[in-house]
């Protein structure tokens, strides 16, 4: 059975800042409060013209480029995100424009801030059937366009931006090793961005008012703290491997106190497990993706290392996966 190898990688944040301290001045919040129960120090927010497809496409061309890949070459593009511009089309079939990747068949798929492990794990069903080759893989949200900037539970956790992988098929023991996801329905009005009434009303007045995200924030988080390390130790069984195995844990960047006790819950000190929180805050289905583009060009990343990936989010969904990192089986690349 071919691996899914990646083999390329991009990232992108807007420019503008939103510090605690702008917040402070918005809403009844503070620094010294926001960093002490998130560990957040600022965010990224998209400009008025930013877009999920543009921002999508800025990642995607970035990881197409690591991979030394021509868009056309591409046979498939799954997006992940839960900010879609539009309903229809999809951000994958503009993205696929966009790109010129006219090969690929396209996508989105919402598994909240789980969406990109979500699509990270459905690509690499493609690839490990021997139906696709070549595989992008984007998480995007735009947050701030559905935020309520009165909400100081909210509005204080959640930044902009989107991450991408290119997957390829190997023939070496390398790419994803294993995947655990899963799902708890019952439990998701505690996370929320709008209802089946915002809905009916739009089509009974044609007017909707923006939705927000609204959340039981004590709810997620003990929901988090238990899935998160969970998750990860099954992902981590699938692939053969033990916690000593792993070298790099990049999980989903809500909170540091969330990421803290999986870390613990895997026995992994901090050395060994990838922080951005402070920079973005929450940038949901990009959060993986940009904490692998960074680790690696922070050099925390390299070939043959044990990498895992995991998340949770809305629905409520959550999701692990192990990355053996290293692309000597592609074998396109040996072409080059
Ligand atoms: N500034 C100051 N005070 C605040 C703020 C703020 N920004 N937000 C809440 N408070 C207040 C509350 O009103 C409350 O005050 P009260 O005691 O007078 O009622 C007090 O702080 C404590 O509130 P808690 O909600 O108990 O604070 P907690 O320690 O639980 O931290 C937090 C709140 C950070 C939201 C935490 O619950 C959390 O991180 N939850 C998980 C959120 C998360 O990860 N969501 C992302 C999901 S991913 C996706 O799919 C979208």
């Amino acid at each position: 059975m071919p691996r899914a190898a990646i083999t390329g990688w991009g990232m992108y944040v807007p420019e503008r800042v939103l510090s605690n301290d702008d917040l402070s001045r918005m809403v009844d919040t503070n620094d010294e409060w926001i960093v002490s129960r998130t560990g957040i120090r600022e965010r990224r927010i998209a400009e008025s013209t930013d877009t999920v497809t543009s921002t999508s496409t800025a990642s995607a061309r970035l990881a197409c480029e690591k991979a030394n890949l021509d868009p056309a070459e591409l046979d498939l593009i799954v997006v992940g995100t839960f900010t879609a511009d539009q309903y229809m089309p999809s951000i994958a079939c503009q993205v696929q424009n966009q790109i010129g990747a006219r090969r690929a068949a396209a996508f989105d798929l919402n598994a909240a801030c789980t969406s990109f492990v979500y699509a990270l794990a459905t690509a690499t069903q493609f690839i490990e059937s021997g139906l696709y080759k070549r595989v992008l893989v984007i998480g995007t949200d735009i947050n701030s366009r559905f935020l309520d900037y009165t909400d100081r539970g909210t509005c204080v956790l959640f930044g902009d931006g989107s991450g991408a992988v290119v997957l390829e098929a190997s023939d070496a023991d390398e790419g994803v090793l294993s995947i655990a996801l899963g799902a708890d329905g019952s439990a998701g009005h505690h996370l929320t961005l709008g209802d089946a009434e915002s809905v009916v009303a739009l089509n009974g007045n044609r007017t909707m008012e923006r939705p927000f995200i609204r959340m039981n924030g004590p709810e997620v988080y003990r929901f988090a703290v238990k899935v998160m390390g969970e998750v990860a130790a099954e992902a981590i069984a699938r692939a053969g491997l033990t916690f000593d195995d792993v070298d790099l844990l990049v999980p989903h960047q809500a909170n540091l106190r969330i990421i803290d006790a999986a870390a613990k819950r895997l026995e992994l000190p901090r050395d060994r497990v990838w922080v951005n929180v402070h920079d973005y805050g929450n940038t949901s289905s990009a959060s993986v993706p940009i904490g692998l583009v960074e680790a690696f060009e922070a050099g925390a990343i390299r070939d043959g290392m044990n990498v895992v990936v995991v998340a949770f989010g809305g629905g409520l969904t959550w999701a692990a996966g192990v990355v053996r990192w290293g692309s000597t089986g592609v074998a396109r690349l040996a072409r080059v």
